[in-house]
């Protein structure tokens, strides 16, 4: 199959909101995409679609998030949204988009990336869990589901606290 990644245009965004509906069979994390992008956590290079013969099948976005412990606070990545068309699985296009916004990302000079996410998906592209540097989500969820990527090799090894989500996340 034909996968090409390239960053959201504007043509896709109806798009975009129409495939995170249908794979999460209702608006919320649609509308989640769409406050973020009018927010200061956007990264329009951090936006990708992916498409096969001219249609939109998957899309990722990194943005903003920041890691607080007392006064310190440490600006990183999140993995936000990602999402394949479902009749499109298992076929790569998840990996496609997930590797070439992490070399993005890396481009741009980010350290490290969060995800919350599934733990048998994420470890292969070398997540790990954010427990092992001490670093927690502001919820309770199995440590093994908030992990987090090195780009930059040790880059947190002297961080440590929670992750602040961004004021889009209350929004929804
Ligand atoms: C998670 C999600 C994005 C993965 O998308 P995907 O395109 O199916 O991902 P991939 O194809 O890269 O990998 C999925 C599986 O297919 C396998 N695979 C990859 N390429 C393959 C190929 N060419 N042939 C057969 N299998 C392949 C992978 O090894 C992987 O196997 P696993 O399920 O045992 O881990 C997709 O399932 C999805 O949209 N889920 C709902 C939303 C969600 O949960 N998002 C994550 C929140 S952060």
């Amino acid at each position: 199959m034909n996968i090409s990644i390239r960053p959201e245009e504007p043509d896709d965004i109806d798009e975009i909101y129409e495939l995170n509906r249908l794979v999460f069979g209702q608006d919320t994390e649609a509308r989640l995409v769409d406050h973020i992008r009018q927010g200061p956590n956007f990264i329009p290079q951090l936006s990708l679609v992916a498409y096969s013969d001219e249609k939109l099948i998957g899309y990722i976005l990194f943005s903003k998030i920041a890691i607080t412990n007392g006064d310190f606070k440490y600006e990183s990545l999140g993995v936000t949204s990602m999402v394949v068309h479902p009749e499109f699985r298992k076929r790569g296009v998840g990996a496609k988009l997930l590797t070439v916004g992490l070399q993005k990302a890396t481009g741009l000079d980010y350290a490290d990336v969060f995800v919350l996410g599934h733990e048998f998906y994420f470890p292969k592209f070398g997540f790990l869990p954010a427990a092992r540097w001490n670093i927690r989500p502001p919820f309770e969820v199995p440590a093994e589901v908030f992990m987090a990527l090195e780009l930059i090799p040790n880059a947190l090894k002297n961080v440590s606290g929670i992750v602040e989500f961004p004021i889009e996340f209350s929004v929804i």
